[in-house]
């Protein structure tokens, strides 16, 4: 298992793994909104590999203040071997060389049963109202 930053070259592979794993997109997943992520701390976007496949990918943004974690997936033919924990653990460590304290995610309600997973990676759940506007 090989981490890489990610780049636009795995753009194809990296959209088709979020499908399959169920991830909604929207309209920022696409060529031009990737290329403009990478422009900010691009070595948080990083993918797994094995055997040259990517098997998982995972988004992290930092905003100065806040980490946040984003299209966090592991191939389904791959769950349940720990990945999704390595993957964590990588970020949260890169997370912390930027002098990133806390680090924050939101889970889609039709996704809700992902929730256990993020306990068991030490994130607890918080009453806040989450509101957003596409501008
Ligand atoms: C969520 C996801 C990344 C987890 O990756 P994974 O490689 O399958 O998980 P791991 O094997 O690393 O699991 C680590 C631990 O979490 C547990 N776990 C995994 N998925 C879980 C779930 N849905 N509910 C409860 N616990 C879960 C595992 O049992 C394991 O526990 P253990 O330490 O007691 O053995 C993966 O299931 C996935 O890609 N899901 C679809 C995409 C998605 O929903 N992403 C999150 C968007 S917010």
């Amino acid at each position: 298992m090989k981490y890489r930053d990610f780049t636009l070259n795995d753009f194809d592979a990296v959209i088709d793994l979020w499908k399959r794993a169920g991830l909604i997109l929207s309209r920022s997943d696409t060529m031009e909104g990737l290329e403009k992520k990478l422009k900010r701390d691009s070595e948080l976007f990083f993918v797994v590999e094995e055997d040259g496949r990517i098997i998982g990918a995972v988004m992290g943004c930092y905003d100065g203040r806040r980490g946040w974690i984003n299209h966090l997936a592991v191939d389904p033919e791959y769950q349940g071997r720990n990945i999704g924990r390595e993957i964590i653990m990588e970020l949260e460590k890169r997370f912390k060389k930027l002098g990133c304290e806390k680090v924050n995610l939101l889970i889609e309600k039709n996704n809700c049963k992902v929730q256990g997973f993020y306990e068991k990676m030490g994130f607890k759940t918080d009453e806040l109202i989450f509101m957003e506007k596409w501008i």
